[in-house]
């Protein structure tokens, strides 16, 4: 059993040696090498996160970020020691960054717990980054700012303005369709990620950020910013000086994240029209958090608040022109009176104190809308009950068909994501008013990958059919549009009602009236259900421990021991 230290600086969490002061006396002597004397380290010491990689596409600046972190921690006098952990990059990660995401919360939290440090600057940007070493050092319990790398600028193809990755799918989808040749998609590859940085639409990566700056656990202003500018840099200097303020104040999680925190980034979401997968996030904090959340609380916040932001996926705008409009500061102004402004924030001041210092948002610009002039009606996110989903399932209203989201058709199954790769094959017979069936993609059953909006069969899209209503257990990227429900939870894998649809089953969709069913009659489910058997799952490693222990949709797919 290790020591427990309770002292501060580097005499924090001592390495066991059953000798207290030959501790001391080694940590000293092995700092000396790097350079570090006595006056050094009677500095509080800030732990910095740093998750570059060659992996890691959209942190490719981060060296100079840390560098600029480093900075500040050391103008207001602190130290600080920056160290890696795991790197999730969305695109390079198989089989999907979800199913790491606990594991690198768990690596943050246990590096941030094993070795000494007063606070920590948590440095991350892509999806599942940010999620991850939240809840990592939302469960060490010391202080912490969190800084994101900021997203990329937008690029340009023959005279079109392009941002990964809502982009990335409709030129896709036209090249699948046959409106665009292969020399031109070619082309649209070399031009769709112009610089480092995160997805510059509003996908999980834009979102998540907006809500950490709305929970609190950021700089002002520190959400937006691209990349490759100055500005990313001066947010990264502002976060190594706060972090020497969190560490001498002691200012834990615990007095920054609460109940009326969370319900600010949930109105911050439904206003950005942002990414599904930061319900499942802002589920996972508040659980670590030991904060009372539930999937309502998303339904019921957003049923009030209007969409405000004009970016893709659900608008036309990209991240850095909601920079140039003001970011969340200026959202959050025109938002002031559905926010809980006694919120505290990492700055030791309240959310209100800090809105008091900003304008609203100016008439020159047209991203960030008005509570009296939005630019879509309330309930761009939406929760669903019903038959196939008795724990809950989401729709993004804002970026479905409105036709669609009254929809009663048969059922057409894909057993899994491989399965659904014979999408195109028209013997099928798949037709606009067919519901497609993603199942085994819940957390237990495959990580819950970004599988839920399958592509439209190519027969369908090359007639001009651009959506049709799609069902699974599944997440889909923030960046990706239609009217697909997702994270039905329980789902099939563990022998949710997914699990028990057929080819041909009637199902409903009424987002007014938030339901999704299968009109089979409960006495052929039973018996269907004893025909089921679960899926096997891993063997051994990462793989089985998740399987075995991560938790549905609903509670927002943390390992249950977490
Ligand atoms: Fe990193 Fe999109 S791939 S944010």
């Amino acid at each position: 059993m290790a020591e427990m230290d309770e002292g501060s600086g580097i005499e924090r969490h001592l390495t066991s040696y059953g000798d207290r002061e030959f501790s001391k006396y080694m940590r000293r002597a092995f700092l000396a090498s790097a350079g570090f004397d006595r006056q050094d380290l009677q500095r509080p010491i800030v732990g910095i996160v740093d998750t570059s990689s060659d992996y890691n596409t959209c942190h490719r600046q981060m060296p100079e970020m840390v560098q600029a972190v480093k900075r500040g921690v050391l103008e207001a006098g602190g130290l600080p020691l920056a160290f890696p952990t795991i790197s999730l990059h969305e695109i390079l990660t198989a089989p999907t960054t979800m199913l790491f995401r606990n594991l690198e919360a768990m690596d943050t939290e246990e590096m941030i717990r094993a070795q000494p440090m007063d606070a920590v600057v948590l440095l991350g940007g892509c999806d599942k980054t940010v999620p991850a070493q939240l809840m990592g050092a939302i469960s060490a319990g010391i202080p912490f700012v969190s800084v994101v790398a900021g997203p990329m600028l937008t690029g340009s193809w023959r005279g079109q303005r392009l941002g990964a990755c809502t982009d990335c799918r409709r030129l896709w989808a036209q090249y699948r369709a046959g409106e665009i040749s292969h020399e031109e998609i070619r082309e649209i590859e070399q031009a769709l990620c112009a610089t480092g940085g995160t997805c510059m639409v509003m996908g999980t990566a834009s979102t998540m950020a907006a809500v950490t700056e709305a929970l609190g656990l950021m700089v002002p202003g520190g959400a937006a910013p691209p990349h490759a500018t100055g500005e990313r840099l001066i947010r990264c200097v502002e976060s190594g000086r706060c972090a020497v303020d969190l560490a001498r104040n002691n200012r834990l999680p615990s007095q920054i994240l609460s109940r009326k925190s969370f319900e600010n980034a949930i109105t911050v979401l439904a206003a950005l029209g942002g990414s599904t997968n930061v319900i499942v996030h802002l589920l996972a904090l508040a659980r670590r958090a030991s904060i009372e959340l539930s999937l309502d609380d998303f339904d019921r916040i957003a049923a009030k608040t209007p969409l405000l932001v004009d970016c893709k996926p659900a608008g036309c705008g990209y991240m850095e022109d909601l920079h140039k409009a003001g970011g969340l500061p200026v959202l959050m102004k025109e938002l002031e009176s559905r926010l809980h402004l006694d919120a505290l924030t990492v700055t030791g001041k309240t959310l209100g104190a800090l809105l008091e210092e900003v304008e609203r948002a100016g008439k020159w610009q047209t991203t960030i809308r008005t509570l009296a002039e939005p630019l879509g009606p309330v309930a761009s996110l939406a929760v669903l009950h019903g038959s196939l989903c008795p724990d809950g399932a989401v729709i993004k209203a804002a970026a479905a068909t409105p036709e669609l989201m009254k929809h009663r058709g048969p059922a057409l199954v894909f057993e899994s994501p491989e399965d659904a790769q014979r999408i195109d094959d028209p013997a099928l017979g798949i037709t606009p008013d067919h519901v497609l069936i993603l199942r085994n993609s819940g957390p237990v059953g495959a990580g819950m990958p970004e599988a839920g909006s399958l592509p439209i069969p190519k027969y369908l899209s090359a007639q001009g059919v651009r959506d049709i209503v799609r069902v699974s257990d599944a997440r889909m990227s923030g960046t990706a549009y239609g009217t697909v429900c997702l994270h039905c939870s329980p789902e099939a894998a563990v022998g949710g009602p997914l699990a028990l649809v057929q080819n041909g089953d009637m199902i409903e969709l009424n987002v007014e009236e938030r339901r999704l069913d299968l009109l089979v009659d409960p006495a052929e489910l039973e018996a269907r259900r004893l025909q089921w058997s679960p899926p096997p799952t891993a063997p051994r490693g990462w793989l089985k421990l998740h399987a075995e222990h991560v938790l549905q949709a609903h509670l927002g797919a943390d390992l249950d021991f977490l």
